[in-house]
């Protein structure tokens, strides 16, 4: 009978948020077609690593598994990604899997990306509403500006952006280039551009604006090919507009 073809997962674990990661190599089956994600639900089916020895099942996050949720992101041979679209075929062996390391490691390959959450509500990235009545349907988009929303709109939190700029890290407490985006989609919205000054005024704060280094790496990274170096730039020209305007103490400042 011939040998079942194996595929070699090295995989950083680490057993909860204070305790110091370790390596565990595996060995799975090999499956045509196979992501990431089903080698990982492999080892949690039958948790033995590449000696024979049983251990504990990894532990990662996972939703949508077709890249829009962004929960499923980890670093890949070095390169942070979403697992779920990470196509064994296409990788190099063995498949090295780390967690991100910007975000605090719950277990193994589970982070918390609650830094990026926080980061939404610093630049109030959502249209209020008031929920007591029903308004009838907001103001339109015109079609071209709903489908430069819609690109912008494609952000999943995933944390891909973060993880590549070096002006996310411990020592700093910059938001990041997904929250700066966010906020300019939620201020180019007709409705939304109501609350315009208030998102910016969010963006000068600490860890805002000022936090990014122009490094660019976010750009290239991420997988919704969002504009994100671009965001920034509007974002820096209309902060600049918003503090002349308290500067002269301009009530005007929507
Ligand atoms: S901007 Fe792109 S890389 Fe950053 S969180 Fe959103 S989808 Fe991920
Ligand atoms: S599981 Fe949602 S992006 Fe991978």
């Amino acid at each position: 009978m011939a040998e079942q073809k194996t595929v070699t997962f090295i995989i950083t674990r680490q057993d909860g948020p204070e305790s110091s990661s370790y390596q565990e190599t595996f060995h799975v089956p090999y499956r045509k077609n196979m992501n990431v994600i089903s080698g990982l639900m492999e080892i949690r089916k039958n948790p033995v690593n590449a000696n024979g020895e049983k251990t504990t099942p990894v532990q990662w996050d996972m939703n949508c598994l077709e890249e829009v949720c962004g929960a499923c992101s980890m670093v890949i041979n070095g390169t942070p990604r979403q697992s779920c679209a990470a196509l064994v075929d296409e990788l190099e062996h063995p498949i090295r899997l780390e967690p991100m390391s910007t975000f605090p490691v719950v277990r193994d390959l589970l982070i918390d990306r609650e830094r990026m959450f926080d980061a939404l509500k610093q630049v109030k990235a959502w249209i209020p509403i008031d929920g007591t009545h029903d308004l009838g349907p907001g103001p339109r988009m015109p079609e071209k500006k709903r489908q430069w929303a819609y690109e912008l709109s494609k952000c999943m939190t995933c944390g891909v952006c973060l993880e590549a700029c070096p002006n996310v890290n411990d020592k700093s407490n910059f938001i990041g280039p997904a929250a700066i985006s966010q906020a300019r989609l939620f201020n180019s919205h007709p409705t939304g551009e109501m609350n315009k000054s208030e998102r910016l005024e969010g963006l000068m704060e600490e860890g805002g604006l000022q936090g990014c280094g122009n490094a660019q790496n976010c750009v290239q990274v991420c997988p919704k090919g969002i504009p994100l170096t671009t965001s920034i730039a509007a974002m820096n020209r209309a902060a600049t507009v918003q503090s002349f305007k308290n500067f002269f103490g301009s009530d005007n400042a929507h």
